[in-house]
């Protein structure tokens, strides 16, 4: 399990600073948190992954990549945002591969949902912040995301054109970001990341 008293500590931190940014109450988002842990996917946590993804997305794309993510990529990271017994966020990782650069340890971090009704709370970003920890202990040295342009730069991802990184889809240019675990990791590495081939077929 990934998470401790500290976490708790942790993310009152990071709620609080999510809160000064924002101006939502303090004390009401620590007590939706106290409660919540951040732990590896169990066996026997699928079909409530399952429901999560499929609740948070408008179709059932996502859960269907998770399902064979699972099954195909290795090594993977999923993490679950389990709160006293009921999943109700997750993220996943996966690696990616950066062309003429295959000795590069990279993740993609792909899906993440929290369910609509407890989102707003920073559980998207507790899933976050250990996620990238999981990746860094796995010795991966940088992780890239296709996602919202506002929410992740929050993390330390910047628009990959800063390391003359483009993603295999046509995308807008913040959209596809990128972030180092090890500062100076991809000096020098350009090209184009390629996700898992199971991206292309759910
Ligand atoms: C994105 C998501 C996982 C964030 O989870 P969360 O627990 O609400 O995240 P946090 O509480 O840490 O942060 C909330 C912030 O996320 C940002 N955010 C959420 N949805 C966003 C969107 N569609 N576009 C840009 N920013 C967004 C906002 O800045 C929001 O701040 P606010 O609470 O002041 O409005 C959640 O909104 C979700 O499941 N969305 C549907 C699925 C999805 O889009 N997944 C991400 C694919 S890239």
């Amino acid at each position: 399990m990934l998470v401790s008293i500290e976490f708790v500590g942790v993310q009152f931190y990071l709620q609080f600073y999510l809160n000064l940014i924002c101006g939502c109450p303090i004390l009401f988002n620590f007590i939706y948190f106290i409660h919540v842990k951040i732990r590896r996917e169990n066996e026997g946590d699928e079909a409530a992954v399952q429901a999560v993804n499929e609740s948070a997305f408008e179709t059932s794309e996502e859960a269907r990549l998770v399902a064979a993510l699972r099954e195909q990529a290795q090594p993977l990271i999923s993490l679950v945002a389990d709160d006293e017994g009921k999943i109700i966020g997750h993220i996943m990782f996966s690696p990616v591969a950066l062309d003429g650069h295959h000795e590069l340890k990279i993740m993609g971090l792909a899906p993440m949902a929290v369910v609509p009704e407890r989102q707003h709370q920073g559980i998207g970003a507790a899933l976050v912040l250990e996620g990238l920890e999981a990746c860094k202990k796995l010795g991966f040295g940088a992780v890239v995301v296709l996602g919202h342009a506002a929410y992740y730069p929050r993390f330390g991802f910047v628009p990959s054109t800063q390391f003359d990184i483009s993603s295999e889809y046509d995308v807008p240019e913040d959209v596809f970001m990128v972030k180092e675990l090890t500062p100076g990791y991809l000096d020098g590495a350009k090209g184009t990341i390629k996700y898992h081939a199971v991206f292309g077929s759910v």
